[in-house]
C-alpha cells in the first residue's frame, strides 16, 4: 500500500493542482466578461487575463505528467466514434467526446481576446466590424459554455460520480 491509498482511500489523482487553477480562474473570468460586457478597462484587462490562462495551461500541458498532459489533449474523430459506439463508458481523464468541448472553449476565448485587441488598433479606428464578430464570438462562447455545463451535468448522472467535486479535489474514483 502506498501513502497514496492511506491518505486517500479509492481515489485516484485525475486533475493536478494546474489544471485545476487554470480551470475555475479560466471560468470566473469568462463568466465576469460575459457579464461585465461594456468593453472597459476591467472587461479588457480580464479578457488578456483569460488568454493569458489557456496559454499557460496548453504551456503546462506540454511540461506536466499524468491527466494534464498533451497526450491526453489531442481530438481524434476516430477515437471518438469508437468512444460512442462503445456506449460513452467512465472515464477518468478527459473523454474523447468532451475534448472537442475542452477545445471550442480554448479557441472562442483565443479569438475574443484577438479581436477585441485588434479592434483598438488605429487602422480600425471607427469601424464596427470586429466588435461585432467579438459578439458573435462572445455569444458562441456562452452557447459553448451551456453545453459544457449539461455535458458535466448529463455524465455526472450517468456514471454516479460528482465531477464538478472531482474539478475541485483533483480525485475520481478508481476505475471499475
Ligand atoms: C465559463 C465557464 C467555464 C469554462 C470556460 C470552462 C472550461 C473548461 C475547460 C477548458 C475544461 C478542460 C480543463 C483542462 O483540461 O484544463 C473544463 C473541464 C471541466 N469543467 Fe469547466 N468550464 C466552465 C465552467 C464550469 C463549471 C461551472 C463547472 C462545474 C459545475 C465545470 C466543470 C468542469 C468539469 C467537471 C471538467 C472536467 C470534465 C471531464 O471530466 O472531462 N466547468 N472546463
Ligand atoms: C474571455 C474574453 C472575452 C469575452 C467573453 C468578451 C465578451 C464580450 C461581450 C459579450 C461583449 C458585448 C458584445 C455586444 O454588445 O454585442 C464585448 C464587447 C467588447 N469587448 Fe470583449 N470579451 C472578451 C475579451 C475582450 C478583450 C481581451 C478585449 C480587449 C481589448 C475586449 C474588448 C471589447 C470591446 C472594446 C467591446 C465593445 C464594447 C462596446 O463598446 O459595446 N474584449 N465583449
Amino acid at each position: 500500500m502506498t501513502r497514496e491509498d492511506i491518505d486517500h482511500p479509492g481515489r485516484l489523482p485525475a486533475w493536478d493542482w494546474a489544471v485545476r487553477l487554470c480551470h475555475w480562474l479560466l471560468a470566473s473570468l469568462v463568466a465576469f466578461n460575459l457579464i461585465a460586457d461594456d468593453g472597459g478597462w476591467w472587461h479588457r484587462a480580464l479578457g488578456y487575463a483569460a488568454v493569458a490562462v489557456v496559454m499557460l495551461r496548453l504551456t503546462w500541458a506540454c511540461l506536466a505528467s499524468g491527466g494534464a498532459r498533451m497526450a491526453t489533449l489531442k481530438p481524434s474523430l476516430r477515437e471518438t466514434l469508437a468512444y460512442l459506439r462503445a456506449g460513452a463508458p467512465r472515464r477518468v481523464d478527459h473523454d474523447p467526446l468532451g475534448l472537442w468541448m475542452v477545445w471550442l472553449l480554448w479557441l472562442l476565448v483565443l479569438l475574443l481576446g484577438l479581436t477585441g485587441w485588434m479592434s483598438r488598433w488605429d487602422m480600425f479606428w471607427g469601424e464596427d466590424g470586429l466588435l461585432i464578430v467579438h459578439g458573435w464570438l462572445a455569444d458562441a462562447l456562452l452557447v459553448a459554455v451551456l453545453l459544457h455545463l449539461l455535458g458535466v451535468l448529463v455524465m455526472s448522472l450517468v456514471w454516479r460520480e460528482n465531477l464538478p467535486a472531482a474539478m475541485v479535489t483533483g480525485r475520481k474514483r478508481h476505475p471499475e
